[in-house]
């Protein structure tokens, strides 16, 4: 028989798997809810928050209206009610991971207080608000999935904030300005936040210093 590599009969180095698995206290839960029009930058906010987690062994999942979509709110569009029914779901998905210890960033355009109001009661205390604010002009002109486009050739019906409203928070736990922010600056501005306030709780156990670097 082929004798085994000492590669292969060496301990795995377990000590990032442990640290990300320690309990943490149940105020140290978040949900960071990033509101906004399309285009603004929820996606490229929701997964530059992710890598700086993961970096740090902390364990994240990203919940994008967009992945969300394909699957498990497949064949939902969006009249006010079927983008209720794909907010809720999300609500709950993240209400899930949540209690299991799991750090959940939402990027969901979620347009109406109503449905944010919901999401707030289904996610409990854990949830953050984040508006992530461009104007639609702004959002218009980088039209980096060509929607925009689309819409103004009348292809896309009901297109949040041209054909179709966007309410934005009166008072979210955040605002981030992608107009007057570069993606480093955006992305420093929420982890000080959810590190420095909103995970407050689990400081002696969450490694701070290294994620607000
Ligand atoms: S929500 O309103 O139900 O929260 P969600 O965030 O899941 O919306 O999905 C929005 C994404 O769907 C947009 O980023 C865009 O790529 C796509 N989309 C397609 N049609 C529309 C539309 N009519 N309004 C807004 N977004 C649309």
């Amino acid at each position: 028989m082929k004798s085994l590599s000492p590669a292969v009969l060496a301990e795995p180095d377990l000590s990032d798997l442990r640290r990300a698995a320690v309990p943490r206290p149940a105020q140290a839960a978040c949900v960071v809810w990033l509101t906004g029009l399309s285009g603004a930058g929820k996606s490229t906010l929701a997964e530059g928050l992710r890598a700086r987690l993961v970096r740090c062994g902390v364990p994240v999942a990203v919940l994008d209206g967009d992945t969300v979509r394909q699957g498990l709110s497949r064949g939902l569009g969006f009249s006010e009610q079927d983008r209720r029914e794909n907010v809720r779901r999300i609500a709950e998905v993240a209400r899930l991971l949540s209690a299991q210890g799991v750090l959940v960033v939402v990027a969901a355009i979620s347009p109406r207080h109503a449905q944010r109001t919901m999401a707030r009661q289904i996610v409990g205390a854990a949830y953050r608000e984040v508006h992530v604010d461009a104007p639609v002009g702004l959002c218009e002109h980088r039209d980096v999935k060509g929607l925009y486009a689309r819409v103004r050739r009348g292809e896309l019906r009901q297109f949040t904030g041209v054909s179709d409203a966007y309410e934005a928070p009166a008072t979210p736990d955040l605002r981030i300005d992608t107009a007057a922010l570069g993606i480093a600056e955006a992305v420093q501005q929420l982890t000080v936040a959810l590190v420095g306030r909103w995970m407050a709780a689990s400081r002696a156990a969450a490694p701070d210093a290294e994620l607000a670097r």
